[in-house]
């Protein structure tokens, strides 16, 4: 090996990803020494002083996309980890460095007189001694180019801010993807910047985000529809009968079972006589096709009533319990302000239709992503509520007339909330609906996407379902390996840069994108930043400002459970 070595990036310190910077000319940086399937490794070019205990492999980084000539092609990977190997003697201290890198695709001519394009898989494998090189800006131009399908400009690729990143709309879309990083890496940035994208490219889409926090209504002002408990109804009537029993019935298993019985038969009786009143049938039609769960209108004075009445015919007056708690945890929700928006059924009307065109934006008229604030629905409720939005999200694609159909992405943050990996918690029919979607979604024209800092808490039958993977830093080693096992071999070189990515980088993975990339997302414009509603105690403990007053305001709208 020859000492003429030139440094490609500086060193930088440890734990620090590199600072972004133009790719230098081609540079040699060692030769291949052993070749094992999708594996090569590679002994590194040496500092100045080869051998001798001098100077660092700097021209070397773990995730740096290197190539290395092959028979007929240039094979390209990128770095998955470095070795530096050494032997003192007596007299001197021997040293070499050895990289593992994994292998992409290669660069080859496919027809003679065109220009070679990239593919993903290796024809002919490079031959020991064959030289390993940095990839040059040409090289990443090729492999990066803007695909000759529909695309979407997010960001730019980590290795040459001037080269953009490009993902492919219609795979990206069609397909389930996930956002996965670490608290405050950007996935919710990223998860705007990419959505305002789509829609800035088709301003008649449907997008159906669910956002526990508040935080997304001022990212998307003037084209979201924005539904918070204030401003819509979502009656109780179209929840399922797991649905109900989950709000309505106790916790215990065994008066779990009793109430569910007795509720079910009331809901069908209630059911039953709505669609009997006059007038009242509408379009939910008549009842011969009637099940607990068929999404029809019926009143909850009507189900106490009939509960009542069955208590009534008991033989033996103990047996009371179940019916009792029933009727009155039913009084109780109707009563409770903040369960209002489902439950308070003044006037029962069937206007299922309605809601739905809402909730999934059909006509669009100018707002094609609705966004479901979540964080005032009572914890108690809020998983109810998510099962019944993805449960109609995927009924009414199932209902669609096949011909014309209105494809909807679901998008949900937080999303180990909802799908936790343990089958114990979490709400089995939410995680059902999702799962659902997941699973068969996209026969029906339905494509999710999670975003979630915990991918290790979240059921992997549901992530491995993701096509698209934006990883965003992260730190525990749980859920990079756990992320890492969901994906191909040949992105294990790029995962491995996942706990030192800064602040909005990505590594992109999977059907949204040519090739495996590292990105910067673009900087997202101030305004359309997400905001949560997050206290900053350092401002609020500034200056003493609150009184008497402030206090009895709180328990005034405590006693009166007005907003
Ligand atoms: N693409 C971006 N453009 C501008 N600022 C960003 C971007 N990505 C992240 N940030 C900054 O990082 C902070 C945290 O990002 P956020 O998306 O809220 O992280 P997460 O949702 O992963 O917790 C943001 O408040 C913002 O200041
Ligand atoms: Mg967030």
């Amino acid at each position: 090996m020859g000492d003429t070595t030139t440094i490609s990036q500086p060193a930088t310190e440890a734990g620090r990803a590199p600072a972004p910077q133009p790719p230098q000319p081609q540079q040699q940086i060692g030769v291949v020494t052993a070749v094992t399937g999708f594996k090569l490794s590679c002994l590194l070019q040496g500092p100045s002083a080869p051998f001798q205990g001098q100077g660092t492999y700097s021209a070397a980084q773990i995730g740096a996309l290197v190539k290395v000539p092959t028979p007929n092609a240039m094979a390209f990977g990128f770095i998955q980890n470095l070795t530096l190997h050494q032997r003192a003697t007596d007299e001197k201290m021997y040293r070499a460095a050895t990289a593992e890198i994994e292998l992409l695709g290669e660069l080859a001519v496919r027809s003679p007189g065109t220009p070679p394009v990239f593919s993903r898989g290796i024809s002919t494998y490079p031959v020991l001694g064959a030289p390993a090189y940095t990839a040059t800006e040409r090289d990443l131009a090729r492999i990066y180019a803007k695909p000759d399908t529909p695309t979407l400009q997010i960001g730019v690729l980590h290795q040459d801010p001037d080269k953009i990143a490009y993902l492919r709309a219609q795979d990206f879309l069609s397909k389930h993807s996930a956002i996965v990083g670490t608290v405050g890496s950007g996935k919710s940035c990223a998860l705007t910047l990419i959505l305002r994208a789509l829609l800035a490219a088709h301003p008649n889409g449907h997008v159906v985000l669910l956002d526990p926090h508040d935080e997304y209504a001022q990212a998307f002002q003037g084209m979201a529809e924005v539904i918070t408990p204030q401003n819509l109804q979502l009656p109780y009537w179209l929840l399922s009968y797991e649905e109900i029993v989950e709000v309505l019935c106790s916790r215990d298993p065994v008066s779990r079972s009793r109430e569910a019985s007795i509720l079910k038969d009331a809901i069908i009786e209630a059911k039953r006589e709505f669609l009997a009143t006059p007038g009242a049938a509408g379009p939910a039609g008549s009842g011969t096709y009637l099940t607990v769960d068929t999404p029809t209108p019926y009143r909850l004075t009507t189900v106490v009533q009939k509960i009542g009445q069955a208590m009534g015919k008991l033989d033996r007056p103990d047996n009371t319990l179940p019916y009792l708690r029933l009727m009155t945890t039913i009084e109780t929700l109707r009563q409770d302000k903040r369960y209002a928006f489902m439950f308070s059924g003044l006037s029962v009307r069937d206007n299922m239709a309605e809601i739905l065109s809402r909730v999934l934006r059909i006509p669009v008229a100018g707002k094609p992503i609705t966004i479901v604030g979540l964080s005032a629905v009572p914890s108690e409720i809020v998983n109810v509520l998510v099962s019944l939005l993805c449960r109609l999200i995927f009924d009414f694609a199932v209902w669609n007339d096949r011909g014309e159909t209105v494809p909807i992405m679901l998008v949900c943050d937080e999303a180990h909330r909802y799908i936790p990996r343990e089958e114990s918690a979490g709400f089995e029919p939410t995680r059902r609906s999702i799962a659902r979607i997941a699973k068969e979604g996209r026969k029906y024209g339905v494509s999710l996407c999670l975003v979630t800092q915990r991918p290790s808490e979240i059921s992997e039958a549901i992530l491995s379902q993701c096509s698209t993977l934006f990883a965003l830093r992260m730190t525990n080693e749980r859920d990079q390996a756990f992320v890492r096992s969901t994906l191909p071999e040949s992105a294990a070189g790029l995962l491995n840069t996942l706990p030192t990515l800064r602040q909005q980088e990505a590594i992109i993975i999977g059907e949204g994108v040519a090739h495996p990339m590292r990105i910067r997302f673009n900087d997202l414009d101030p305004s359309h930043h997400p905001k949560g509603k997050a206290t900053s105690f350092t401002e609020a403990w500034g200056e003493d400002r609150k009184g008497l007053d402030f206090v009895n305001s709180i328990v005034e709208r405590w006693r009166h459970q007005t907003p």
